[in-house]
């Protein structure tokens, strides 16, 4: 159980200690971290981290379970580059589901534990509406009879060339089986597979027994990818997040997402210190324990406390910082994120309950300062929305091409889903009567994801020589601040020039 602060000290207390003194809260834009002796080469530090606390990633970014930014798509991309990404909940609880299996089961290092199976006596049309109703994405099924002994396989060109539906499988199975044996690797099992031109390989114990599957696709990515900067689980798959509400939605999604593998849950609400939220951790801790929980969103230590006592294994902070948020000036409730990550981390300083600074993040440099500050990964919204693996296709508006971005909050996500509402504590009434704390916006259109995501760990890095942190923890350790004003801000952007060539990580609004 976590306790309060163990009394750790870290260089940047004095500095927030007399922020406080002053009554004053700040902002990404109000610091800068002070440089210091190095001998680390940026190319050289360590960016591994810890999002939960049996959730660790090889760089600290994660997207946003927001509509406009994570689904299946993002999500693979993220765990590709090494970070993560939550899917979002405004979708059906199966949907999402199946947007987590589509993250599972995009690299197989090992072969399908229980593959999806189809009876040899079962119509194929019943195959096709099973296909159909569970948002299937392959065509290719081990098929066994009545003992449940594997008698052949269901391929999609056997759907392709079959005119009459109401055949049983077994008139249309191919019954040539080429298998593998329990235990073989990728690599062999695309060898066989290559010399029967067979897209799936069935794997068989010593009984015969099917206890696994193997496609294509799957031992192609492990053979022919470089696998060392993903993120994966212990199986070799990627690893995935989702996002879960309270009460009986969290536990219905929580159903449906633990057989699919998913490896943390983040209750993401506008205001995690409540009642609501610190039962729904306790319940998905009974549920689900071996599944991390993380829990949020708050700003302030002692609820940072309450969410830990409570069993969250992280806890994420950002009440209000959003680009798209309007919380801050509708409600008039939230707290300047750098201020808020450092009393959220101080309280709970030594529980090994990792921070996540979600939401504010404008430059590459508000990373280091967020890490600098007591968090130990930063969640991003509108710096990953409108690339290409954002949900939303491209638009032209003035010209320019966009991407569509708005809040969780905003009237639109409102209006269409249920999880927006409860967000915010909204009942399901008309329009007129939703009370908006989010905008609806677009972005510059920003190609893939990876683009983005190297300038930023390019930013992190370059942080992390100028104080000689050679990883995150000791970045954390290091990190000591300077207040800026007015003039230190404007000092710190380009200025008196007009800029002529747009540079890849900055621009006059700020955001890459
Ligand atoms: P950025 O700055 O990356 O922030 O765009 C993304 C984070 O903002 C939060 N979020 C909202 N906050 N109203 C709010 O007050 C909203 O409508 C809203 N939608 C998202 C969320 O924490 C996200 O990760």
């Amino acid at each position: 159980m976590a306790k309060e602060s163990t009394g750790i000290k870290r260089k940047r207390d004095g500095f927030f200690a007399k922020m406080d003194k002053h009554g004053l809260a700040l902002a990404y834009g109000n610091v800068r971290l002070k440089t210091m002796y190095t001998e680390v080469k940026p190319a050289e530090v360590i960016l591994r981290t810890c999002f939960s606390r049996n959730i660790c990633l090889n760089i600290p970014i994660v997207s946003s379970p927001m509509d406009t930014v994570t689904g299946a798509d993002m999500a693979i991309a993220m765990a590709k580059l090494g970070g993560l990404g939550i899917i979002h909940r405004n979708m059906t609880p199966s949907e999402q589901a199946s947007a987590v299996a589509k993250v599972k089961f995009y690299l197989t290092g090992r072969p399908i534990k229980k593959p999806i199976c189809v009876n040899a006596n079962s119509k194929v049309k019943d195959v096709l509406k099973t296909i159909e109703e569970k948002k299937y994405q392959f065509h290719s099924f081990p098929v066994r009879d009545d003992n449940e002994k594997l008698v052949g396989i269901l391929t999609r060109n056997d759907f392709d060339f079959c005119i009459n539906h109401d055949l049983a499988v077994n008139k249309i199975m191919s019954k040539e089986l080429v298998t593998g044996k329990e235990g073989i690797s990728a690599k062999a099992a695309f060898e066989i597979m290559s010399r029967s031109r067979k897209k799936i390989l069935p794997i068989l114990d010593s009984e015969g027994k099917l206890v696994g599957l193997y496609t294509l696709p799957d031992v192609k990515r492990v053979i022919m990818g470089n696998t060392d900067e993903y993120s994966l689980d212990k199986n070799g798959s990627l690893v995935v997040g989702a996002a879960i509400g309270v009460g009986e939605d969290a536990m219905r999604r929580m159903e449906l997402l633990a057989p699919k593998g998913v490896d943390v849950v983040v209750i993401d609400t506008a205001h995690g210190d409540s009642k609501d939220v610190i039962e729904t951790v306790k319940a998905c801790k009974k549920a689900h324990p071996h599944i991390d929980v993380v829990a949020g969103n708050v700003s302030i230590g002692a609820s940072a406390l309450r969410l830990a006592k409570a069993g969250a294994d992280a806890i994420k902070v950002g009440q209000g910082p959003g680009s798209i948020c309007t919380t801050r000036v509708v409600a008039g409730v939230g707290r300047p994120q750098v201020t808020a990550i450092y009393d959220c981390e101080k309280k709970i300083r030594g529980s090994g309950i990792p921070i996540i600074a979600d939401g504010g993040i404008t430059y590459s440099g508000d990373i280091p300062i967020a890490i600098g500050a007591g968090a130990s990964t930063v969640i991003l919204g509108n710096l990953l929305a409108g690339t290409d693996e954002a949900p939303g296709e491209v638009l032209i508006k003035n010209g320019m091409p966009v991407k569509s971005y708005r809040g969780m909050g905003s009237l639109g996500a409102m209006e269409t889903n249920k999880a927006s509402r409860e967000r915010y504590s909204q009942g399901d009434g008309s329009k007129e009567k939703l009370v908006p704390e989010g905008v609806e916006a677009v972005v510059p259109y920003k190609g893939p994801v990876s683009i983005i995501v190297y300038q930023l760990i390019g930013g992190l890095r370059s942080g992390m020589g100028y104080l000689g942190a050679k990883d995150i923890p000791d970045l954390e350790r290091k990190a000591d601040f300077d207040r800026i004003d007015s003039a230190g801000q404007r000092e710190s952007h380009p200025h008196d020039i007009v800029i002529t060539q747009k540079a890849p990580n900055y621009n006059e609004t700020g955001r890459v």
